[in-house]
């Protein structure tokens, strides 16, 4: 896969991103549920070291709850707060400010001996494109949408969403950029459909995808789509194109048809709740079963 991100797009958006960290206490990164470590970029732990983290598991109504509890061990061992949520139905998000206030004891300790009272913690979400910050945003502090406006001393154009008396967000989330020089991480993050699928062989993909499933979850494609999971990745997605009458002039299998359905279907959810990264296998509990 031949991906191509631009050094000055990069170079723009960590300055940027370096410039907003001046503002804030606490860092929400919002990471996908599916793929954790793929959908995050470490350069993150770089710029944002000395701040309060917070990750939030998002997505994570489509990923496998075993792995959900396993990253959220995996991240807290890291000295992360994490709360596994769903950004687009509001699913954990009640327990986020409890969580926040226990990440900024810190600050809200060195706030009082210096005899500062009631400075409100200030955060910033960040994340990859598609990882859903805007959703979140919009679900979490849409309702207490009481904008602050500019303050001295902030960039003009900067807006503070004042959520409640102990909590200000930034209103524009901070991009972070992928790690596609990976192969693995480029596969991982085309699967989830944060890659432009005009650039990918879609069916190539769905073959690879076909595969992890009836590998690590097998049993789903027998339930969606009714077919055997035996044979060649190519003759699972011929099933598929059976079952689904895909079909060019009502003969020839219609490959792309049925990729694009495998795709999408799988983004949504509907093949089941799946995790395609599993957290890195610590020395002392190694397994072999990992794939
Ligand atoms: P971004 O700002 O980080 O780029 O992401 P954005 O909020 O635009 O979200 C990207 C997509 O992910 C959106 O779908 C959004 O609805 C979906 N999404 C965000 N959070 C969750 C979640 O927790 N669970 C699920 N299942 N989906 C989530 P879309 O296809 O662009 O739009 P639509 O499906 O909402 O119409």
């Amino acid at each position: 896969m031949n991906l191509q991100w631009y050094p000055g797009h990069m170079t723009k958006a960590k300055r940027q991103m370096q410039e907003d960290l001046k503002l804030i206490d606490l860092i929400i990164e919002l990471v996908d549920a599916r793929i954790p470590l793929s959908s995050r970029n470490p350069d993150i732990d770089e710029l944002g070291k000395n701040k309060a983290r917070l990750i939030l598991l998002n997505k994570s109504d489509l990923a496998d709850e075993r792995y959900n509890e396993q990253w959220s061990a995996y991240f807290q061992k890291k000295g992360f707060y994490v709360v596994k949520v769903n950004a687009k139905s509001g699913a954990g998000l009640k327990s986020i400010q409890g969580v926040i206030q226990e990440a900024c004891k810190a600050k809200i300790e060195r706030d009082r001996r210096r005899g500062i009272k009631n400075r409100p913690i200030r955060a910033m979400v960040v994340g990859i494109p598609n990882v859903g910050k805007s959703t979140f945003i919009n679900s979490y502090a849409g309702k207490a949408c009481a904008k602050t406006g500019n303050k001295p001393g902030v960039t003009k154009g900067k807006q503070w969403i004042r959520l409640n008396k102990t909590l200000e967000l930034l209103d524009t989330p901070g991009i972070l950029w992928p790690k596609f020089e990976d192969q693995e991480v480029g596969k991982r993050l085309a699967f989830i459909g944060s890659i432009k699928d005009e650039i990918l062989n879609l069916e190539e993909l769905s073959l690879e995808l076909l595969d992890y499933i009836r590998t690590n979850y097998p049993g789903l494609l027998n339930t969606r789509y009714g077919i055997k999971e035996e044979g060649t990745p190519v003759s699972l997605l011929e099933a598929v194109a059976d079952k689904r009458k895909c079909l060019i002039r009502g003969q020839e299998i219609d490959y792309a048809k049925a990729a694009g359905i495998v795709m999408e279907e799988f983004r949504n959810g509907k093949i089941g709740r799946i995790t395609l990264e599993f957290p890195p296998v610590e020395e002392e509990t190694a397994h072999e079963d990992h794939p």
